[in-house]
């Protein structure tokens, strides 16, 4: 059975609040933002902040050109649609806005998952990025390593062009503990595939299990090669939820 949210913790529910600076006030004036889960009603505009803010600047999307292949593109958005459904994921807004400041796709992996979505997908860009995401996760067991039969994890951090460089990605990463507590979930990992988020998810207390530079994969696979990709490594980082 996969994993599913239990109906005791509480949905949609605010995880973290923090003070940012506010891209629309000119004197630096600080605003307060709150980050809670997604929910049905935002989901088309969740996906025109993944589709507008992420798919062109993350590194492996950007590099696989996801957005410029209806194939490609298609797939990814079903996969986003896929995650959605899970009800995990998060999205963060400045008070008094509607306006998506930034968001985590989030989800439960089990030790005993069975899904195998690499027969869904035909793009060969998409393939690619499964492909290294699961070396990494596949090289690493983090079941093993850290003795626990789930974790939190997540398959894409974005923060909305006009509210970067301001701690925002820091402080949506800061809610990952309370959600761990609230499932009852030790562990949460990700695969932090550019600088600008292996910075903050090192701040806040993440450590690395393994390291790629991104021209070391054709090692692997004479097939992954990432000539020219905006970025210098992608990381498998894991929190630890005291
Ligand atoms: C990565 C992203 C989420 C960061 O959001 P953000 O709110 O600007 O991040 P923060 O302000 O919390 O922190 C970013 C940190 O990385 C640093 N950073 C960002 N780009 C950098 C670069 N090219 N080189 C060195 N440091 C960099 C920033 O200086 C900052 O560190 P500092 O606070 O010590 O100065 C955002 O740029 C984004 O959505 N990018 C596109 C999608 C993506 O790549 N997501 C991550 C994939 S896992």
């Amino acid at each position: 059975m996969p994993w599913t949210r239990p109906d005791n913790v509480p949905y949609p529910n605010v995880w973290w609040t923090f003070d940012a600076p506010d891209p629309d006030r000119e004197d630096g004036a600080l605003a307060t933002y709150r980050v809670e889960d997604l929910t049905e009603d935002r989901i088309e505009d969740a996906v025109k902040l993944y589709t507008e803010h992420f798919l062109d600047d993350e590194p492996l999307c950007s590099y696989g050109r996801v957005r410029h292949n209806a194939v490609s593109y298609e797939e990814v958005v079903k996969f986003w649609m896929h995650v959605f459904s899970e009800k995990m994921t998060i999205v963060c807004y400045k008070e008094g806005s509607k306006e998506l400041v930034g968001a985590n796709l989030l989800a439960v992996k089990c030790v005993n998952d069975k899904t195998d979505i690499t027969g869904l997908i035909k793009s060969e860009s998409m393939q690619k990025l499964v492909a290294v995401n699961e070396y990494m996760t596949d090289t690493v067991n983090l079941f093993e390593r850290y003795g626990v039969d789930k974790y939190l994890t997540a398959y894409g951090l974005s923060v909305n062009n006009r509210y970067r460089g301001r701690g925002i990605a820091t402080e949506i990463l800061k809610a990952r503990r309370p959600i761990c507590r609230a499932f009852g979930l030790r562990l949460s990992s990700t695969n932090f595939t550019a600088i600008g988020s292996q910075i903050p998810a090192a701040k806040i207390g993440f450590q690395t299990d393994l390291e790629m530079m991104y021209d070391e994969f054709v090692k692997v696979n004479p097939t992954y090669t990432f000539e020219g990709i905006k970025s210098k490594s992608i990381k498998l980082m894991s929190l630890q939820i005291e």
